[in-house]
Protein backbone atom coordinates (compact mmCIF):
# COMPACT_ATOMS: atom_id res chain seq x y z
CA UNK A 1 0.00 0.00 0.00
CA UNK A 2 1.08 3.47 -0.87
CA UNK A 3 2.81 4.92 2.44
CA UNK A 4 1.11 8.54 1.83
CA UNK A 5 -2.30 6.64 1.06
CA UNK A 6 -1.89 4.73 4.64
CA UNK A 7 -2.44 7.55 6.59
CA UNK A 8 -4.44 9.98 4.70
CA UNK A 9 -7.28 10.66 6.53
CA UNK A 10 -9.42 12.60 4.25
CA UNK A 11 -13.29 11.87 4.59
CA UNK A 12 -12.77 10.56 7.86
CA UNK A 13 -15.15 11.80 10.89
CA UNK A 14 -12.74 11.70 14.09
CA UNK A 15 -14.53 12.40 17.93
CA UNK A 16 -11.70 13.71 19.47
CA UNK A 17 -12.78 14.46 23.54
CA UNK A 18 -11.17 17.35 25.59
CA UNK A 19 -10.43 18.54 21.88
CA UNK A 20 -9.64 21.95 23.93
CA UNK A 21 -6.97 20.86 26.59
CA UNK A 22 -3.03 20.86 25.77
CA UNK A 23 -2.73 18.01 23.59
CA UNK A 24 -6.25 17.73 22.00
CA UNK A 25 -5.02 21.01 20.51
CA UNK A 26 -2.04 19.17 18.76
CA UNK A 27 -4.24 16.44 18.11
CA UNK A 28 -7.52 18.63 16.21
CA UNK A 29 -4.76 20.13 14.33
CA UNK A 30 -2.66 17.34 13.27
CA UNK A 31 -5.81 15.26 12.38
CA UNK A 32 -6.46 18.11 9.91
CA UNK A 33 -3.66 18.48 8.36
CA UNK A 34 -4.15 15.02 7.75
CA UNK A 35 -7.58 15.78 6.08
CA UNK A 36 -9.76 14.17 8.82
CA UNK A 37 -12.85 16.47 10.09
CA UNK A 38 -12.32 16.97 13.35
CA UNK A 39 -15.57 16.73 16.71
CA UNK A 40 -14.02 18.96 18.76
CA UNK A 41 -15.59 18.11 21.78
CA UNK A 42 -15.01 19.46 25.54
CA UNK A 43 -17.09 21.28 28.15
CA UNK A 44 -15.13 24.26 27.03
CA UNK A 45 -16.95 24.72 23.87
CA UNK A 46 -15.17 28.73 23.42
CA UNK A 47 -12.25 27.36 22.94
CA UNK A 48 -13.09 24.60 20.26
CA UNK A 49 -15.29 27.58 18.61
CA UNK A 50 -12.24 29.25 18.03
CA UNK A 51 -10.11 26.34 17.04
CA UNK A 52 -13.09 25.55 14.70
CA UNK A 53 -12.36 28.79 12.42
CA UNK A 54 -8.51 28.47 12.57
CA UNK A 55 -8.57 24.82 11.46
CA UNK A 56 -11.28 25.28 8.80
CA UNK A 57 -9.17 28.17 7.29
CA UNK A 58 -5.65 26.66 7.38
CA UNK A 59 -6.98 22.75 5.97
CA UNK A 60 -9.69 23.21 4.24
CA UNK A 61 -11.68 20.47 6.05
CA UNK A 62 -15.02 20.78 8.39
CA UNK A 63 -14.04 20.89 12.57
CA UNK A 64 -17.04 20.50 14.39
CA UNK A 65 -17.57 22.06 17.93
CA UNK A 66 -19.72 20.01 20.65
CA UNK A 67 -20.01 21.29 24.20
CA UNK A 68 -19.88 18.13 26.01
CA UNK A 69 -19.48 16.77 29.32
CA UNK A 70 -18.27 13.01 29.32
CA UNK A 71 -19.21 12.22 32.58
CA UNK A 72 -23.39 12.34 31.81
CA UNK A 73 -25.28 10.13 29.62
CA UNK A 74 -27.47 12.59 28.21
CA UNK A 75 -24.86 15.35 27.24
CA UNK A 76 -23.60 12.14 25.37
CA UNK A 77 -26.26 11.46 23.60
CA UNK A 78 -27.47 14.95 22.69
CA UNK A 79 -23.86 15.23 20.86
CA UNK A 80 -23.78 11.80 19.20
CA UNK A 81 -26.90 12.80 17.84
CA UNK A 82 -25.78 16.22 16.69
CA UNK A 83 -22.79 14.49 14.95
CA UNK A 84 -24.37 11.77 13.19
CA UNK A 85 -26.85 14.39 11.69
CA UNK A 86 -24.58 16.45 10.34
CA UNK A 87 -22.07 13.82 9.42
CA UNK A 88 -23.82 10.13 9.25
CA UNK A 89 -20.85 8.65 10.58
CA UNK A 90 -17.93 8.36 12.76
CA UNK A 91 -14.64 6.54 11.90
CA UNK A 92 -12.40 7.45 14.89
CA UNK A 93 -13.10 8.01 18.36
CA UNK A 94 -9.90 9.27 20.69
CA UNK A 95 -11.15 9.55 23.93
CA UNK A 96 -8.33 12.36 25.27
CA UNK A 97 -10.53 14.02 27.97
CA UNK A 98 -9.41 14.31 31.50
CA UNK A 99 -10.68 15.15 34.81
CA UNK A 100 -8.88 18.74 35.46
CA UNK A 101 -6.82 18.05 38.81
CA UNK A 102 -6.13 21.22 40.65
CA UNK A 103 -2.49 22.21 42.53
CA UNK A 104 -4.68 21.69 45.26
CA UNK A 105 -6.11 18.55 44.68
CA UNK A 106 -2.78 17.02 43.79
CA UNK A 107 -1.21 18.26 47.03
CA UNK A 108 -3.92 16.63 49.36
CA UNK A 109 -2.40 13.67 51.64
CA UNK A 110 -3.55 10.29 50.19
CA UNK A 111 -5.14 9.72 53.53
CA UNK A 112 -7.32 12.58 53.58
CA UNK A 113 -8.14 12.20 49.99
CA UNK A 114 -12.12 13.12 49.76
CA UNK A 115 -14.70 10.10 48.15
CA UNK A 116 -16.07 12.98 46.41
CA UNK A 117 -13.09 13.82 44.70
CA UNK A 118 -11.86 10.27 43.76
CA UNK A 119 -15.74 9.56 42.10
CA UNK A 120 -15.50 13.17 40.15
CA UNK A 121 -12.12 11.83 39.09
CA UNK A 122 -13.68 8.43 37.89
CA UNK A 123 -16.57 9.64 36.37
CA UNK A 124 -14.65 11.56 33.64
CA UNK A 125 -11.33 9.17 33.52
CA UNK A 126 -12.91 6.03 33.53
CA UNK A 127 -16.87 6.24 33.10
CA UNK A 128 -16.49 8.73 30.43
CA UNK A 129 -14.34 6.67 28.71
CA UNK A 130 -16.99 3.70 29.20
CA UNK A 131 -20.07 6.16 27.95
CA UNK A 132 -18.03 7.36 24.85
CA UNK A 133 -16.84 3.49 23.93
CA UNK A 134 -20.36 2.18 24.24
CA UNK A 135 -22.16 4.94 22.42
CA UNK A 136 -19.98 5.30 19.48
CA UNK A 137 -18.48 1.92 19.72
CA UNK A 138 -22.00 0.70 19.04
CA UNK A 139 -21.73 3.06 15.68
CA UNK A 140 -18.57 1.18 14.74
CA UNK A 141 -19.59 -1.93 14.84
CA UNK A 142 -22.88 -1.57 12.74
CA UNK A 143 -20.85 0.25 10.79
CA UNK A 144 -18.39 -2.35 10.58
CA UNK A 145 -15.42 -0.32 10.51
CA UNK A 146 -13.58 1.79 13.46
CA UNK A 147 -10.74 2.48 15.52
CA UNK A 148 -10.67 3.56 18.99
CA UNK A 149 -7.77 5.50 21.15
CA UNK A 150 -7.88 5.36 24.95
CA UNK A 151 -5.09 7.47 26.04
CA UNK A 152 -3.42 6.86 29.00
CA UNK A 153 -0.75 7.98 31.15
CA UNK A 154 2.89 6.08 31.62
CA UNK A 155 2.00 6.71 35.54
CA UNK A 156 -0.91 4.28 34.58
CA UNK A 157 2.16 1.65 34.10
CA UNK A 158 4.29 2.18 37.01
CA UNK A 159 4.31 4.60 40.27
CA UNK A 160 4.89 8.52 39.81
CA UNK A 161 8.31 8.67 41.50
CA UNK A 162 7.44 11.12 44.90
CA UNK A 163 10.74 11.90 44.80
CA UNK A 164 11.21 13.96 41.84
CA UNK A 165 7.71 15.88 42.55
CA UNK A 166 7.88 16.88 46.95
CA UNK A 167 5.63 19.46 47.24
CA UNK A 168 5.62 20.77 44.00
CA UNK A 169 1.47 20.45 43.20
CA UNK A 170 2.82 18.77 39.86
CA UNK A 171 2.79 15.40 41.11
CA UNK A 172 -0.79 13.53 40.15
CA UNK A 173 -3.25 11.54 42.23
CA UNK A 174 -3.97 8.19 43.06
CA UNK A 175 -6.94 8.28 41.64
CA UNK A 176 -5.15 9.41 38.50
CA UNK A 177 -3.17 5.98 38.44
CA UNK A 178 -5.74 4.30 38.98
CA UNK A 179 -8.39 4.89 36.16
CA UNK A 180 -4.95 5.49 33.63
CA UNK A 181 -4.38 2.34 34.51
CA UNK A 182 -7.76 0.72 33.93
CA UNK A 183 -7.61 1.97 30.60
CA UNK A 184 -5.17 -0.71 29.74
CA UNK A 185 -7.33 -3.69 30.44
CA UNK A 186 -10.60 -1.84 29.18
CA UNK A 187 -8.42 -1.71 25.65
CA UNK A 188 -7.63 -5.42 25.45
CA UNK A 189 -11.48 -6.80 26.78
CA UNK A 190 -13.62 -4.31 24.38
CA UNK A 191 -10.86 -5.68 21.60
CA UNK A 192 -11.59 -9.20 22.16
CA UNK A 193 -15.29 -8.08 22.60
CA UNK A 194 -15.45 -6.59 18.80
CA UNK A 195 -13.04 -9.13 17.17
CA UNK A 196 -14.02 -9.76 13.74
CA UNK A 197 -15.85 -6.46 13.32
CA UNK A 198 -13.70 -4.10 11.62
CA UNK A 199 -13.64 -2.31 15.13
CA UNK A 200 -10.07 -1.98 16.45
CA UNK A 201 -9.01 -0.17 20.04
CA UNK A 202 -5.64 0.58 21.25
CA UNK A 203 -4.29 2.65 23.79
CA UNK A 204 -1.86 5.41 23.71
CA UNK A 205 0.28 5.68 26.60
CA UNK A 206 2.28 9.11 26.86
CA UNK A 207 4.98 10.57 29.11
CA UNK A 208 4.73 14.00 30.73
CA UNK A 209 4.88 16.86 28.44
CA UNK A 210 7.11 19.96 29.27
CA UNK A 211 4.35 22.97 29.78
CA UNK A 212 6.30 25.97 31.88
CA UNK A 213 6.82 23.68 34.90
CA UNK A 214 9.65 24.71 37.10
CA UNK A 215 13.42 24.23 36.17
CA UNK A 216 14.27 22.28 38.71
CA UNK A 217 11.74 19.39 38.27
CA UNK A 218 12.15 19.54 34.18
CA UNK A 219 16.14 18.70 35.15
CA UNK A 220 14.90 16.27 37.62
CA UNK A 221 12.35 14.58 35.54
CA UNK A 222 14.40 14.71 32.43
CA UNK A 223 17.15 12.80 34.21
CA UNK A 224 14.36 10.33 34.37
CA UNK A 225 14.02 9.56 30.91
CA UNK A 226 16.22 8.23 28.03
CA UNK A 227 15.95 10.82 25.56
CA UNK A 228 17.05 12.79 28.39
CA UNK A 229 14.06 15.67 28.01
CA UNK A 230 10.20 15.99 28.73
CA UNK A 231 8.09 15.81 25.32
CA UNK A 232 7.28 18.56 23.31
CA UNK A 233 3.34 19.03 22.93
CA UNK A 234 3.59 17.73 19.78
CA UNK A 235 5.54 14.75 19.83
CA UNK A 236 2.66 12.73 20.32
CA UNK A 237 0.57 13.68 16.84
CA UNK A 238 2.82 10.81 14.91
CA UNK A 239 1.73 7.56 17.31
CA UNK A 240 -1.63 9.06 17.07
CA UNK A 241 -2.11 9.37 13.61
CA UNK A 242 -0.81 6.13 13.08
CA UNK A 243 -3.43 4.54 15.48
CA UNK A 244 -6.43 6.48 13.57
CA UNK A 245 -5.53 5.47 10.30
CA UNK A 246 -5.08 2.02 8.18
CA UNK A 247 -1.70 2.12 8.58
CA UNK A 248 -2.33 0.34 12.12
CA UNK A 249 -5.37 -1.62 10.52
CA UNK A 250 -3.18 -5.10 11.83
CA UNK A 251 -3.17 -3.58 15.48
CA UNK A 252 -6.02 -4.19 18.00
CA UNK A 253 -5.72 -4.71 21.87
CA UNK A 254 -2.68 -3.46 22.41
CA UNK A 255 -0.55 -0.44 24.28
CA UNK A 256 1.61 2.13 22.58
CA UNK A 257 3.93 3.60 24.52
CA UNK A 258 5.68 6.92 23.61
CA UNK A 259 7.30 8.51 26.83
CA UNK A 260 11.24 8.99 26.17
CA UNK A 261 12.06 5.32 27.55
CA UNK A 262 10.72 6.55 31.11
CA UNK A 263 9.03 2.82 31.76
CA UNK A 264 11.79 0.86 29.88
CA UNK A 265 14.29 0.61 32.70
N1 LIG B 1 0.06 16.53 29.47
C1 LIG B 1 0.79 15.50 29.87
O1 LIG B 1 1.93 15.65 30.29
C2 LIG B 1 0.21 14.09 29.79
C3 LIG B 1 1.03 13.01 30.15
C4 LIG B 1 0.51 11.74 30.09
C5 LIG B 1 -0.80 11.53 29.66
N2 LIG B 1 -1.56 12.59 29.35
C6 LIG B 1 -2.95 12.33 28.94
O2 LIG B 1 -3.27 13.07 27.78
C7 LIG B 1 -4.63 13.48 27.80
C8 LIG B 1 -4.73 14.98 27.58
O3 LIG B 1 -3.97 15.65 28.53
P1 LIG B 1 -3.77 17.24 28.52
O4 LIG B 1 -2.48 17.50 29.21
O5 LIG B 1 -3.99 17.78 27.16
O6 LIG B 1 -4.95 17.68 29.50
P2 LIG B 1 -5.70 19.11 29.58
O7 LIG B 1 -6.13 19.24 31.00
O8 LIG B 1 -4.87 20.18 28.99
O9 LIG B 1 -6.97 18.89 28.65
C9 LIG B 1 -8.04 18.08 29.03
C10 LIG B 1 -9.31 18.60 28.38
O10 LIG B 1 -10.39 17.77 28.82
C11 LIG B 1 -11.53 18.60 29.01
N3 LIG B 1 -12.46 17.97 29.96
C12 LIG B 1 -12.33 17.84 31.29
N4 LIG B 1 -13.41 17.24 31.80
C13 LIG B 1 -14.25 16.98 30.75
C14 LIG B 1 -15.53 16.39 30.63
N5 LIG B 1 -16.20 15.96 31.72
N6 LIG B 1 -16.09 16.29 29.40
C15 LIG B 1 -15.44 16.75 28.31
N7 LIG B 1 -14.22 17.32 28.36
C16 LIG B 1 -13.64 17.44 29.57
C17 LIG B 1 -10.95 19.90 29.57
O11 LIG B 1 -11.85 20.97 29.41
C18 LIG B 1 -9.66 20.04 28.77
O12 LIG B 1 -9.87 20.81 27.60
C19 LIG B 1 -5.19 13.01 29.14
O13 LIG B 1 -5.93 11.83 28.98
C20 LIG B 1 -3.96 12.77 29.98
O14 LIG B 1 -4.16 11.78 30.96
C21 LIG B 1 -1.11 13.87 29.38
Amino acid sequence: MNIKKMSDLSEKVVFLTGAAGILGTQYATALSNAGADVILADINYTRCKKMEIKLKKEFDVTPFSLKMDISNKKSIDNGISKVMKKFSKIDVLVNNAVFPETQKERKIEFEKFPLELWNKIFAVNVTGVFLCNQKIGSIMVKQQKGSIINISSMYGIVAADQRIYGNSGLNSTAAYAVTKSSLFNFTRYLASYWRNTGVRINTLTLGGVENNQDPKFIRKYSEKTMIGRMAKKNEFTGALIFLASDASSYMTGSNMVVDGGWTAW
